[in-house]
């Protein structure tokens, strides 16, 4: 699309040009890594998870990353009342988007990493994180660069800091959070402060036109503790 080369997307360019602005279009063209939603049967089965683990009506949810709002489009009509919803999305456009469709939610159009939310406050963080070897800078994190070294692991702990003790993080994330061998800091980070309740990888048709495993990763917040599932079946794409 963004490739002037390939001609047969001539068209639909066109049209973009002439609906975005300059800015628009650049940020359109920056985000192409990380602008794929979720399946909808996939989020909605990640908060029939949420429930499992003991998520109820009334209480709050982050979703960082949000897109146009995959999730919250698919949240089940019986957890909706007094259920507080906060979704963090950078991109302007997909923003406005996300904003036009959840007029009743907290949508912050800004980077995640320079989201001001309360520590230990949310019931739940769910989402699909954006992913790669992206640097983010994060004054809080200066004492622990293995954390902002990739933005995947980024948002995961910067998530886990925003639930409340008890509270439950269920999030898709490239496979490499689990099996990177440059990942060890990071994941002994997670493992000091929460309990790893599952780890899911994911086939790789779940994202068919992606080439990247994923993984599908659930964390709790001390004091409950859960034992860890962890289906391996599927052995990674190659990347
Ligand atoms: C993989 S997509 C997932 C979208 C949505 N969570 C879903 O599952 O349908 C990741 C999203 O994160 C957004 N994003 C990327 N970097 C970000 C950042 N630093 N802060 C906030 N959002 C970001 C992207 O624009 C994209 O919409």
């Amino acid at each position: 699309m963004f490739t002037a080369r390939d001609r047969s997307w001539d068209e639909l360019r066109g049209q973009m040009d002439s609906l975005l602005t300059r800015e628009e279009y650049e940020a359109a063209r920056l985000s192409t890594l990380n602008a794929h939603y979720t399946r909808r049967d996939l989020a909605f089965e990640m908060w029939q998870l949420a429930k499992r683990l003991g998520f109820r009506a009334g209480g709050t949810v982050l979703e960082p990353g949000m897109g146009v709002g995959n999730f919250f489009m698919v949240m089940p009509k019986d957890l909706m009342p007094g259920t507080r919803r906060v979704g963090v999305e950078m991109d302007e456009l997909t923003g406005a988007i996300a904003k036009a469709l959840f007029p009743n939610s907290t949508i912050l159009i800004e980077p995640f990493q320079k989201t001001s939310l309360p520590d230990n406050y949310f019931d739940l963080v769910i989402g699909n994180v954006p992913f790669g070897k992206i640097e983010i800078v994060d004054p809080a994190f200066r004492r622990e660069p293995f954390i902002t070294r990739n933005i995947h692991n980024y948002f995961l702990a910067k998530s886990l800091l925003k639930l409340r003790p008890g509270g439950v993080l269920i999030a898709i994330t490239w496979r490499h959070t689990m099996d990177a061998k440059t990942g060890k800091w990071f994941r002994a980070w997670m493992s000091e402060r929460a309990e790893l309740l599952g780890a899911i990888r994911l086939p790789r048709e779940t994202f068919q036109r992606l080439q990247w495993g994923r993984d599908l990763k659930i964390a709790e917040m001390p004091p409950k503790t859960k034992s860890a599932l962890v289906d391996s079946s599927f052995n990674g794409a190659a990347i």
